[in-house]
């Protein structure tokens, strides 16, 4: 039984609460009287619903390892992971080796997804449970491309689908889900015009994530989707927490050279936090919002399709601590992750990861990683 008096960042604003964590859950969130360190402010738990953690053959860019500790400096308990490895995630077999290699070598939670590119991985695609099946519909690293008349099969499989594609695809998709009523979630909009057609037709079955790099960046990088221009760039920071459900980071990780060659994405998983809390300490983001594209809406996704996850009382003690009394310029040299290069190089930032927990236990601790850094699938939910 562990117990914290601490601030926390609530929908409402910051609270003085007393957290009780037993048994890897919070068993109590009391209103607290007393002093606390002002320089702490408790974050609730933080995914990243988006993340490449390559390894298999690309272990030169990322491995679950590493990736996995740069998800936890990052302040993310957990990290849902995408499918575009070398060799894919595309049959059962693959499927199961991937979830084997996190559970020997995560050291966050996570979750794993699938990929549905060909006949032959849409027949594969019936035989396991990932969170989403993502699906290609344009070129980006790893040319998984599934021709858009095969949609509608893997729609009516009514399997979680993530998807990765241009305006006109995106509008199939919501057609496709509305028919067959499968959950669709939109990955990394990043233009008005996207952004109206889901405020036009979204419902309860489609969700949509932005990036960091859409929200914050106006030179350009080389990432799929490109970089927003301004007038995209002010819409999406507008649409956040209710058009646009959730941030994630699309942690993209290349070695120096292939980014030098131009190979797309952003080093992530790192900085997402750290620069949205930034945004909302200079008042470009409400703590409504904040809390909404952070943690809320990715607890009620996650619940949607089946898995618990988010910090309440009898929920489990998943959440970060900031440290909110210091700033500090970006450094990508001193990232966990291998991929030591980010566009938001120099930036200032106005706090600092210095704990994240899992399961009720501090997985990481000013810089260092603790015995407890084991990571595990987030499990179903069996109510
Ligand atoms: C991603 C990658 O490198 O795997 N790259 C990117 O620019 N976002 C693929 C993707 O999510 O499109
Ligand atoms: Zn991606």
């Amino acid at each position: 039984m562990d117990s914290l008096n601490i601030n926390i960042l609530t929908h409402g604003g910051i609270k003085k609460t007393s957290v009780l964590l037993s048994g890897g859950n919070v068993s109590a969130l009391e209103p607290f009287d007393g002093r606390v360190d002002g320089s702490r402010l408790l974050i609730p738990s933080f995914i990243d619903m988006h993340v490449h953690f390559r390894d298999f053959e690309q272990k030169g860019k990322e491995t679950v390892g590493t990736g996995s500790m740069a998800a936890l400096a990052g302040g993310a308990s957990a990290v849902c992971d995408m499918p575009n490895t070398v060799p894919p995630v595309d049959d059962k077999e693959t499927y199961e080796r991937r979830r084997s290699l996190f559970s020997n070598d995560s050291l966050c939670d996570y979750l794993i997804n699938f990929c549905v590119y060909d006949d032959a991985s849409l027949e594969e695609a019936r035989l396991v449970d990932p969170l989403f099946i993502k699906v290609f519909l344009e070129e980006t690293t790893g040319s998984l491309i599934l021709d858009e008349r095969k949609l509608e099969e893997l729609f009516k499989l009514r399997k979680p689908i993530a998807l990765h594609t241009h305006l006109e695809g995106m509008r199939e998709g919501i057609k496709l889900s509305k028919r067959y009523g499968t959950h669709l979630h939109i990955c990394h909009v990043s233009t008005k015009e996207e952004v109206e057609v889901l405020a036009r037709y979204k419902d309860e079955n489609i969700t949509c994530e932005v990036t960091p790099h859409h929200l914050f960046l106006s030179s350009d990088y080389d990432v799929k989707p490109p970089i927003s221009s301004e007038r995209d760039r002010r819409y999406l920071w507008g649409a956040l927490g209710n058009i646009v459900d959730i941030v994630a980071s699309d942690h993209a990780p290349h070695t120096s050279e292939d980014k030098e060659r131009g190979a797309y994405g952003v080093s992530g998983v790192e900085t997402t936090l750290p620069l949205m809390y930034t945004a909302l300490n200079r008042k470009n983001i409400t703590a409504e919002a904040f809390c909404k594209c952070m943690h809320l809406n990715q607890g009620a996704l996650l619940s949607r399709l089946g898995r618990r996850f988010g910090f309440k009382a009898g929920g489990r003690g998943d959440f970060a601590v900031l440290d909110v009394g210091s700033k500090a310029l970006l450094d990508p040299s001193s990232f966990f992750s291998k991929a030591k290069h980010s566009p938001f190089k120099g930036m200032e930032l106005d706090a600092r990861v210095s704990e994240t927990w899992v399961r009720g236990r501090p997985f990481f601790v000013d810089g260092k990683f603790t015995e407890y850094a084991k990571g595990r699938e987030i499990e179903k939910d069996s109510i």
